[in-house]
Formats: structure tokens, C-alpha cells, sequence
């Protein structure tokens, strides 16, 4: 008899564990308009895997386009069955995936570009990077703005696990090993279940993990203009960040934190 885990799907477990789009579209949508007063309508979400925010965003109002771009194949047919073939025909034709290096896109302008899942910190040198930040700008329009996300804290040099239960399976974040040389990090995602089977490694990932002053300065290097730091405020009963982002200078030593940048044209 095959286990809970033969029977998985990897892409819907990670849509269910790691990502909260609506959360993050909330957060660039009311950014952007806060930074140009008024909405943008373009998108283009890098690395965006199942393109959940792609689809997140073309459903948020009836002139809104997304342009989803990765170079995983397999990926993007799996969007394409599990939710673009799914999309009302208006709306799919607001959204298109692209199988493409994010640097190496030739397209239309688009006003926003976004690079969630710290997904950029695969480019592990100042020049990869550098030159990753200076291909969005030039993908950019006029009144364009570049949105990423990042995490740090003193726990995330540590190699550790963190389980969180989730709904009929629970989703392992397994920092595996850090080298404090290159501050390379090998993190692996894993999926446990009831009846004690598992997806070992059902996604892996290398990356350098930056520091938001190193972040900031590449992408003024880049040419951005007004980079700026969104941290994340406190409830003040739990103690616990309360979801609400916004533009900060000074922020806390957590253990753990994520938080999100804009940089301008
Ligand atoms: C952390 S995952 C992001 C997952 C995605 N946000 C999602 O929700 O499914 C990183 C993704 O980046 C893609 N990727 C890696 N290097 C890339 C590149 N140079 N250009 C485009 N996509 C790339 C991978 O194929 C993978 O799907």
C-alpha cells in the first residue's frame, strides 16, 4: 500500500506551508500606491515557481497583468494544470509564464518587479547579484518599483530544524549546514506525515544569506533610488510581530526576522 508520502504532491504542499500571497500583495500593492499614489497594474514575479502571486495579483482587480518567469519546466507545467487551466478565460489572459533566466528576460516593462522566497540569494557573489538587481531595473518602467524579501536573525546561522503542523502534514525548514567563509547555507525543505512517512528533500536550496546593509547598497550600486526596509511592527499583548510591515531605519535583534525592501527607478 503506498504511504501519505507517495501520494503527495510537493507544489501544493509547499503553497500550503511556506507561502501566504495574499499577505504579500497586500503589503506591494498599498507600498506601491503609497510610493507613486496610485496602483500599479504590472507585475512580474521572478522565480515564481507555482506562480501563486502571478495568479494572486491578476485576480486582485480586472486591469491587473502578471508575468510569472522560471526556468524550472516542470514547475510551470504544474501551474499551468493545477491553476492556470483552472483561471476564467479573462483572466488568463492577464497572466503568461515564461520559462526564462530571471537576468535574461527581453519583455515590456512592467511596473513591479517581485523576488519573494529570498529566491535571489542563489546569486552568491556581489557581481551575480549586483548584476541580477541591475536586469530587473532595466525591466522596469518609469515609475517602476522592485519589491524583494529577506530574512536574518542570529538563528538563521545556526543549523537547526523548525517543524510547523500543518493541515495533514507537518513542514520541516532544515537548516542543514552553514559556512561562515562565504556564508553559503544549505537549507532543504522536508514533509512529514500521520502515518509516519516522509518527503525527504522535497526542495533544496544553497544560497549566501546577505545582510540587508550589503542588500541595500547592491541595489543602489544597481542604480535603485530610495531603497528602504520594511520591518515588521509588534502586538503588543503576544509579543510576536503583528504582519504589519512599514518603513523603517531601526530594527529589532530577533532571533528570527523576515522583512521586505522596495527600490525605486
Ligand atoms: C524558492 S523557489 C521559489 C518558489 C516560488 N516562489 C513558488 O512559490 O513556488 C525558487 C525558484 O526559482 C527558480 N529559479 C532558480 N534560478 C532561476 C533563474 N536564474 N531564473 C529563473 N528562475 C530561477 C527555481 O526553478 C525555483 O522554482
Amino acid at each position: 500500500m503506498s504511504s501519505l508520502a507517495d501520494k503527495a504532491d510537493r507544489h501544493a504542499l509547499y503553497e500550503q506551508a511556506v507561502q501566504c500571497v495574499e499577505a504579500e500583495i497586500d503589503m506591494v500593492d498599498a507600498s506601491f500606491e503609497a510610493i507613486r499614489g496610485y496602483a500599479a497594474q504590472t507585475l512580474r514575479e521572478d522565480f515564481c515557481g507555482t506562480a501563486q502571486t502571478s495568479i494572486e495579483w491578476i485576480q486582485r482587480r480586472p486591469d491587473n497583468v502578471a508575468i510569472g518567469v522560471d526556468l524550472d519546466g516542470e514547475v510551470l507545467a504544474w501551474s499551468n494544470d493545477n491553476h492556470l487551466d483552472h483561471l476564467m478565460l479573462e483572466e488568463r489572459g492577464r497572466i503568461e509564464l515564461l520559462q526564462e533566466d530571471v537576468r535574461a528576460l527581453e519583455i515590456e516593462p512592467v511596473q513591479m518587479v517581485m523576488a519573494m522566497n529570498f529566491s535571489y540569494q542563489l546569486f552568491d557573489t556581489r557581481q551575480t547579484l549586483r548584476d541580477y538587481f541591475t536586469s530587473v531595473r532595466q525591466g522596469l518602467s518609469d515609475d517602476g518599483v522592485f519589491f524583494l524579501d529577506a530574512f536574518g536573525g542570529y538563528d538563521c546561522y545556526k543549523e537547526i530544524e523548525e517543524t510547523t503542523a500543518c493541515e495533514g502534514f507537518d513542514y520541516i525548514w532544515d537548516q542543514a549546514s552553514y559556512n561562515p567563509i562565504d556564508s553559503g547555507m544549505q537549507c532543504y525543505i522536508h514533509f512529514t506525515f500521520p502515518d509516519g512517512s516522509r518527503l525527504d528533500k522535497a526542495f533544496s536550496y544553497y544560497w549566501r544569506m546577505w545582510t540587508l546593509p550589503e542588500l541595500q547598497e547592491l541595489l543602489e550600486e544597481a542604480g535603485f533610488e530610495n531603497v528602504t526596509v520594511y520591518w515588521e511592527g509588534t502586538d503588543e499583548e503576544s509579543g510576536e510581530g503583528d504582519g504589519i510591515y512599514t518603513p523603517a531605519t531601526l530594527g529589532d535583534a530577533d532571533p528570527a526576522w523576515v522583512c521586505y525592501l522596495s527600490a525605486e527607478i
